[in-house]
């Protein structure tokens, strides 16, 4: 049987570790040459000792597949550039990218300091934005040479930029952007050939295991569902052409649960005709609220 993502190759950001290693390992084991990119800091962003992106270009060549590793800062323009041409000077094509790097500084609002939003903002956003732009040039270029790819982005949200987490003020803000710059990448590049998704995972990594030990535990056997490996089939499958015709949606993916995100659409409405008085929108606001759905509680509030 052939495999889903033969003679393609993919990018995958963040993937030294974590969701990242097992959406690389996956991709590999389905056929795909696969550069790995890891920047290899700490939980919180700061600089580590190791360089796990060569790991697991290791790792993916002792299995017989193809794979080069990239150590660059896929939120600078020079690392995301570079991660893009590693791609095709490496394997002469890029036809999937993976944005999935990041780490947290977690703080309630009032404790969060400007360089915890500036870090997490940056790594997350713009470190999905420019390696995202870097390849849609590429595809954009390779569509008007009359050369349309089938060009695939899967994007990494959370739970917490869907519903938005206590203690997570700016992951969860960056999280959500993630989510606004899937919606506008996905119309944008479709006429380039360009499909662009995004995941919310959960799964256990070092990003979870202290915080969530309890709910990320491996089980003494059965199917151990947080497995990050379990995240990795739904990202090959948007990230190969199988995934034709699906473009701009958001899934929830933890354990052998997928879920399709139905976001923001409009709920009750009322329309005076004219410019409302701030006394009559007590009635006419509370009419409205009544008649809509209630928003699911975010995650870690008490209410
Ligand atoms: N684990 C979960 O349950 C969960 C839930 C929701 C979302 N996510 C998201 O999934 C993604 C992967 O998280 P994980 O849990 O595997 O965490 P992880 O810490 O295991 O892996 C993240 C990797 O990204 C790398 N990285 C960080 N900054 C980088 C940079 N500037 N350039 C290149 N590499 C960089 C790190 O070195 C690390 O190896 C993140 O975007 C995270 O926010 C994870």
């Amino acid at each position: 049987m052939s495999r889903s993502c033969e003679g393609r190759v993919v990018a995958v950001t963040g993937g030294g570790r974590g969701l990242g290693r097992a959406h690389a390992l996956a991709f590999a084991s389905e056929g795909a040459r696969v550069v790995v990119n890891d920047l290899g800091v700490g939980l919180d962003g700061l600089p580590g000792a190791d360089s796990p992106a060569a790991r697991v270009a290791d790792e993916i060549r002792a299995a017989g597949g193809e794979a080069v590793a990239h150590a660059g800062d896929i939120a600078t323009s020079e690392g995301a550039a570079s991660l893009i041409r590693t791609a095709l000077e490496t394997y002469g094509r890029l036809d999937t990218l993976v944005n999935n790097a990041g780490f947290l500084r977690d703080r309630m609002l009032v404790n969060l300091d400007e360089d915890d939003w500036d870090a997490v903002l940056r790594v997350h956003l713009k470190g999905h934005f420019l390696p995202l732009k870097h390849a849609a040039a590429h595809w954009r270029t390779e569509a008007k040479a009359g050369r349309t790819p089938v060009a695939r982005i899967v994007n990494t949200s959370s739970g917490a930029g869907l519903l938005g987490s206590v203690g997570q003020g700016n992951y969860s803000a960056a999280k959500a952007g993630i989510v606004g710059l899937t919606l506008v990448a996905a119309a944008e590049l479709r006429r380039y050939g360009v499909q662009v998704n995004a995941i919310a995972p959960a799964a256990r990594t070092r990003m979870t295991e202290r915080t969530f030990a309890e709910a990320m535990a491996a089980p003494d056997g059965g199917f151990d569902a947080m497995a990050p490996e379990n995240v990795a089939p739904l990202v090959v499958w948007l990230g190969s052409a199988a995934s034709a015709g699906v473009t701009g949606r958001v899934f929830e993916a933890e354990g052998g649960r997928i879920t399709v995100m139905e976001g923001w659409r409009a709920g009750p409405t009322v329309d005076k005709g004219a410019r409302w008085g701030v006394a009559e929108l007590d009635e006419a606001v509370r009419g409205l609220l009544a008649g809509s759905d209630v928003p699911g509680p975010v995650y870690g509030s008490q209410t």
